[in-house]
């Protein structure tokens, strides 16, 4: 999967016409005969963008949905998605989920992770059928043969910082499954129910939309499209290396242009300076 993202990949790129021009007024005149089929290539091309986690994990093809009506808009900077024309887009039902909280009262969905994995289709039959190759006794780490591209830090996983392993997450005679602490099954497309058994309160979190995303409706009973875990955590590289925290930090996007007619932004600074002034003067209310 590339990570060329956002980028037109193929096709004249603006320098090389620019120095065609200059080569002189023959190059111009063929090129203009030749404009209105390069436009119709550039229409063409792929554009390809990320959601939420870059690498191939949240990619998303840009493609009109209605006419004059693209599924997405992307940064041309950073490749992220910026605005969605039908946030429901390749969504399904989240499935069921026993806990209730805001999904229980509304449409909630999801994108289904396991669109993205491609050895999910085979692994938990033609690789891992349950009884050949013979499940594994423990959960011990033990070195690999497979997948180590996957989990590059797979003898030293730094998710758990050596306190979990593979099989603490993935079933180990269901492998296109994930296993819950009472060795219930979760699918692929519920992630937030195995992250949920170790990270309780980032889920109770998720639940009432503190930790996480949502997008649709404003109203809480409206439908919502949630972002699932993985969409933003890579599970198999969780501390990101040497940043040795929980998330790869991704490019921001540059400040957004002013207004017509305003020359900065100190407005906003002086707003926050208001509000931090206000919040200091706020009397010291109890001591606990
Ligand atoms: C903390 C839980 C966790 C641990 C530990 C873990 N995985 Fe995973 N694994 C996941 C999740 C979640 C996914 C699905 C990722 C997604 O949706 O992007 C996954 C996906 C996979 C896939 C399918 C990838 C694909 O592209 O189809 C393989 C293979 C895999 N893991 C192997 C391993 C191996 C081998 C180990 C141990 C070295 C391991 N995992 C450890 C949670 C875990
Ligand atoms: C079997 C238990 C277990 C499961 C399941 C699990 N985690 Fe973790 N995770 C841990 C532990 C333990 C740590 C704390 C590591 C440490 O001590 O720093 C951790 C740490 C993390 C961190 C923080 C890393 C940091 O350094 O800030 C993130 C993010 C994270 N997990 C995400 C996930 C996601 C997403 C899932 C589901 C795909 C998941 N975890 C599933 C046990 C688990
Ligand atoms: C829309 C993206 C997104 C989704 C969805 C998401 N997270 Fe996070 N998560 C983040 C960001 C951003 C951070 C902050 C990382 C940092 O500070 O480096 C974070 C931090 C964390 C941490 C570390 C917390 C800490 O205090 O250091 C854990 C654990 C975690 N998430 C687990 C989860 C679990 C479990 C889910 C699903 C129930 C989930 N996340 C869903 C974006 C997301």
């Amino acid at each position: 999967m590339s990570t060329q993202h956002c980028f037109r990949t193929s096709g004249l790129s603006g320098e090389r016409i620019t120095m065609k021009i200059s080569q002189g007024i023959a190059v111009v005149l063929a090129l203009l005969v030749a404009a209105p089929a390069v436009w119709a290539a550039e229409a063409a091309k792929e554009v390809v963008c990320f959601e939420s986690r870059e690498g191939g994990a949240s990619d998303v093809l840009q493609r009109e949905i209605a006419p004059g009506l693209l599924n997405v808009r992307c940064s041309p900077t950073t490749g992220g998605v910026l605005w969605w024309g039908d946030p429901y887009d390749g969504t399904v039902p989240m499935g069921e989920m026993p806990i209730e909280a805001d999904y229980s009262h509304a449409e909630a969905v999801v994108k289904p992770r396991s669109a993205k994995l491609t050895l999910l289709p085979i692994c938990g039959v033609a690789c891992h059928n349950g009884t050949y190759p013979p499940p594994p006794k423990n959960k011990d780490p033990r070195k690999l043969t497979m997948h180590m591209d996957l989990v590059p830090d797979s003898m030293n996983l730094q998710h758990g910082r050596g306190a979990i392993w593979c099989l603490d997450c993935h079933s180990a005679k269901t492998r296109n499954k994930f296993i819950g602490h009472n060795n219930e099954l979760y699918d692929f497309d519920q992630p937030q129910k195995l992250c949920g058994k170790c990270h309780g309160q980032i889920y109770r979190d998720w639940r009432e939309g503190i930790h996480g995303k949502r997008i649709g409706e404003w109203a809480t009973t409206g439908k919502k499209r949630w972002f699932v875990c993985t969409e933003c955590h890579n599970p198999h590289d969780i501390q990101q290396g040497k940043r040795n925290s929980g998330f790869v930090q991704l490019k921001p996007e540059p400040a957004p242009r002013l207004p017509k007619g305003v020359y900065n932004a100190d407005h906003e600074r002086h707003h926050l300076q208001k509000g931090a002034a206000h919040g200091e003067a706020k009397p010291a209310s109890g001591g606990h």
